[in-house]
């Protein structure tokens, strides 16, 4: 799978761990965030991920900041996307069956490598069920189109 990954200044180092564990599980990841530890803006990443996600240019997208709240606040503004903060795996497991979402994100202040190796795997790993979940993520994005 080809997964954009992005960043701010507070989470350089867990990206960097986690575009590595996505590799060497054999996917593609393309990096639009920072690799520098210097004062940037989330905003930014969020959306650069959230294009290329909803240009198709990646399958999917994964997103870092402090809290995960901001930069997926901003991939959300992206027309097409429907990005999740997960602290957990099991939401990850049912962000991916149950709301497609395209996008997960997660904070490097709020949990360990680990936790956020074990939210990919959680969220990659999991398919969309559809049927009824389908109307509901249909009148998710039908909310789009009414603004
Ligand atoms: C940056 O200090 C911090 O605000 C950012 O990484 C994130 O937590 C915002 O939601």
């Amino acid at each position: 799978m080809k997964i954009g990954i992005g960043n701010d200044h507070a989470a350089v180092e867990m990206k960097m761990e986690i575009k590595e564990y996505l590799e060497s599980k054999g996917h593609e990841v393309v990096n639009f965030g920072i690799d520098e530890v210097v004062s940037c803006n989330y905003p930014e990443y969020g959306e650069a991920v959230a294009n290329a996600v909803a240009s198709k240019e990646v399958d999917l997208g994964v997103l870092i900041c402090g809290t995960g709240v901001g930069i997926s606040l901003a991939a959300n503004k992206v027309k097409g996307i429907r990005a999740v903060v997960c602290s957990d795996p099991v939401t990850a497991r049912l962000a991916r069956e149950h709301n497609n979402t395209n996008v997960l994100a997660f904070g490097a202040r709020i949990i360990g490598v680990e936790t956020a190796k074990a939210i990919v795997d959680a969220w990659l790993d999991a398919e969309f069920l559809g049927g009824r979940h389908q109307t509901r993520v249909d009148m998710i994005m039908a909310i789009e189109e009414k603004q």
